[in-house]
């Protein structure tokens, strides 16, 4: 534990300048915190060694540089993210972008449903009753399917980015029995009257899992162009149903959640919505790292 401890604070001190930004793993040198350090594949949090409490094990290692006395590495709790909003208000297509530079692992009901669904299980037979209908699928099924992916090793330890759930008060509940919050809960407005032509216009790569929208976000070439699928429930009936399920549960989160809720409008250009959503993000990733600079 010592060795490994000491042999992050010389990365830390070895790096001066910030590597690219990413927030896997936050690293801290004398106060600065450097997002996306390739230091540790563990996120690092950093205590002043002037301050009490430390273990002998975990007190500055002799041989670094003045620099580096100052802090002693303990790991940190990564990002966590949940994103909402109406069907096709943009998730997914936030999600790969909010993934791509940050890092977090990204779990969506909705995929994870579909891909029950693609099997052919049992709980995916029942699902596609649900979904067709434009309904929420029973807890039964959803919150174990989630709660299985979430406490997973990959999303404990690079953070996670839940898209799509929870959509009710009692699904919220079950993540807040096991002390699952996230530091910010993405919540994207977009006006009823864009959702229909978003959803109808959607097409999806199933080689790349890329998402498309014939008119805002064609596809590249005549290859891509010829593979895209359509979802089974991405009709103009069924998303009016998808909407009303929306509105009935949305507002049950927004008293969980209040304290770390941001309304993103998202009915700009795909990019204009994620400097938003980044903006929010890095923010959110400050104030975290702050507060274990301070801790
Ligand atoms: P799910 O798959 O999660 O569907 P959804 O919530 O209806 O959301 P979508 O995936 O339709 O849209 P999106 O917001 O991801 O938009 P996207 O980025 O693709 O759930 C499906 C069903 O599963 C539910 O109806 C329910 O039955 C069940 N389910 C899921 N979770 C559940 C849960 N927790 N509990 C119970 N049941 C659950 O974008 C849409 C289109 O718009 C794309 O073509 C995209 O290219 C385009 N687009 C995106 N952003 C922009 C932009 N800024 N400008 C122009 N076009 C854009």
């Amino acid at each position: 534990m010592a060795s490994s401890m000491a042999a992050a604070a010389a990365a830390a001190a070895a790096s001066l300048s910030p590597p690219p930004l990413s927030t896997e793993r936050p690293v801290a040198l004398c106060g600065q915190f450097f997002p996306g350090s390739p230091a540790s594949s563990r996120p690092l949090r950093f205590h002043s060694a002037r301050r009490g409490g430390l273990s002998p094990a975990t007190r500055k290692p002799r041989s670094l540089p003045r620099a580096a006395k100052a802090v002693v590495a303990v790991k940190a709790d990564p990002l966590k993210v949940m994103i909402a909003g109406a069907p096709a208000s943009g998730k997914g297509t936030q999600c790969e972008l909010i993934k791509t530079k940050y890092g977090l692992v990204h779990i969506s009901a909705g995929d994870l449903l579909r891909a029950e669904i693609a099997a052919g299980t049992d709980n995916g037979k029942r699902a596609k009753e649900f979904m067709e209908k434009g309904q929420l699928v029973p807890d039964e099924i959803v919150v174990n399917m989630v709660k299985e992916r979430l406490l997973q090793p990959d999303a404990q330890e690079k953070g996670w980015l839940l898209d799509g759930y929870p959509r009710s008060y009692s699904q919220a509940m079950a993540l807040e029995t096991l002390g699952i919050r996230p530091d910010i809960f993405i919540l994207l407005d977009v006006p009823d009257e864009l959702l229909v032509e978003r959803v109808v216009g959607r097409r999806l790569d199933p080689v790349t899992g890329k998402i498309y929208h014939l008119k805002y976000s064609p596809p590249e070439n005549e290859e891509i162009s010829s593979r895209l699928t359509q979802r089974f429930d991405d009709t103009e009936e069924k998303v009016k149903l998808r909407l009303q399920t929306h509105y009935q549960n949305v507002e049950s989160l927004l008293s969980i959640y209040d304290d770390v809720i941001v309304k993103i409008k998202g009915d700009a250009l795909v990019d204009q919505v994620f400097a938003q959503v980044d903006e929010q993000l890095t923010s959110s990733l400050d104030k975290k790292t702050g507060m274990v600079a301070s801790a």
